[in-house]
């Protein structure tokens, strides 16, 4: 039975920015979805991913047209050579933690091996991109290659549809993070889409916000690599009022933000598609981590703890 794997990610800076070319930094987490591949009578998805209640039937649409765009991508017919796919791993699949990602790259992988393709980093990045057409609409394809690569990355979008710039960012020392479920899942596609309209209606509201970002994401990487945590997180909470000026909190972020620094926190935001999904708490420190994620934990909701730059 053919296998493959891809990493779950955060975006510590830039969700929505880097969809316009803007730089982002996002890392990957050691939880994996894994992908098996076995010939089958007929095409089959089973899915047996760990998940939010919702997150599967929000993402349905999301997850058949990925697969639609992977298999013609890829030229391989389900008809002619029906495979049964089944995803499971430790990953637990919510908005904002790369799962449709994470996905498509493992599948991309085990298909490689099924198939006898011997595909490279750069070609299983290149069809998960692919798959992420299905989730994102126009994704900025920091997903896929968290995913694939893994590692804390600096990355940004060409948009004349050349490479993307890719680099790995050395963290001091490791940060240690919370991630707080707010139980909502959302469809990326959908929000890309409002925050399109959005600038589209309000340019120079736009230009301020995309301006005020620029500024905090070039100081963020040195931070981040001269392990200065106390700014670091202070920029996290800036890029998360920015977020939330473009309408992409909601009610649960911002409870799990204001119990998290009430516990030491030192910086806060959403990650990913935001309006639900997961929150980033920068916690420095395992004490801070563990009474950070209790103390979420005892208003409800479910959390992950982490280290990213490791
Ligand atoms: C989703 O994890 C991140 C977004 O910026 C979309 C993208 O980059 O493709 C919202």
């Amino acid at each position: 039975m053919a296998e493959g794997y891809g990493f779950g990610k955060i975006i510590l800076f830039g969700e929505h920015f880097v969809v316009y070319g803007l730089p982002a930094i996002a890392s990957a987490i050691g939880d994996k979805t894994i992908a098996t591949v076995e010939t089958s009578k007929k095409f089959e998805l089973v899915d047996k991913r760990p998940a939010t209640d919702g997150y599967k039937v929000t993402k349905k649409d999301e997850m058949d047209r990925s697969m639609k765009l992977i298999l013609d991508f890829m030229k391989i017919n389900p008809v002619k050579t029906p495979v049964k796919i089944t995803l499971s791993g430790n990953l637990f699949c919510t908005s904002g933690i790369g799962a449709s990602a994470a996905m498509a790259t493992s599948i991309a992988r085990a298909f490689s091996e099924h198939f006898n393709l011997s595909l490279n980093d750069e070609q299983v990045n290149r069809i998960s991109y692919e798959g992420e057409k299905g989730s994102a609409g126009t994704p900025s394809g920091i997903d896929n290659t968290c995913a694939t690569f893994g590692g804390l990355l600096w990355f940004e979008k060409n948009l004349k549809g050349g490479e993307n710039r890719m680099e790995l960012i050395k963290a001091k020392k490791p940060i240690e993070i919370v991630l707080g479920n707010t139980g909502i899942s959302q469809e990326t596609k959908l929000v890309v889409e409002d925050v399109k309209k959005a600038r589209e209606a309000d340019p120079k509201r736009y230009e301020r916000i995309f301006s005020d970002y620029m500024k905090l994401v070039k100081e963020a990487r040195g931070v981040i690599e001269r392990g200065d945590i106390k700014r670091l997180g202070a920029l996290m909470d800036e890029n998360h009022r920015l977020l939330k000026e473009m309408g992409l909190s909601c009610v649960q972020a911002e409870d799990i933000i204001s119990v998290a620094k009430a516990n030491g926190a030192a910086g806060a935001k959403i990650t990913g598609t935001g309006r639900g999904g997961y929150v980033i708490l920068l916690t420095p420190g395992k004490a801070v981590q563990d009474k950070v994620a209790k103390a979420i934990e005892t208003k409800g909701y479910k959390t992950l703890k982490t280290e990213i730059g490791v």
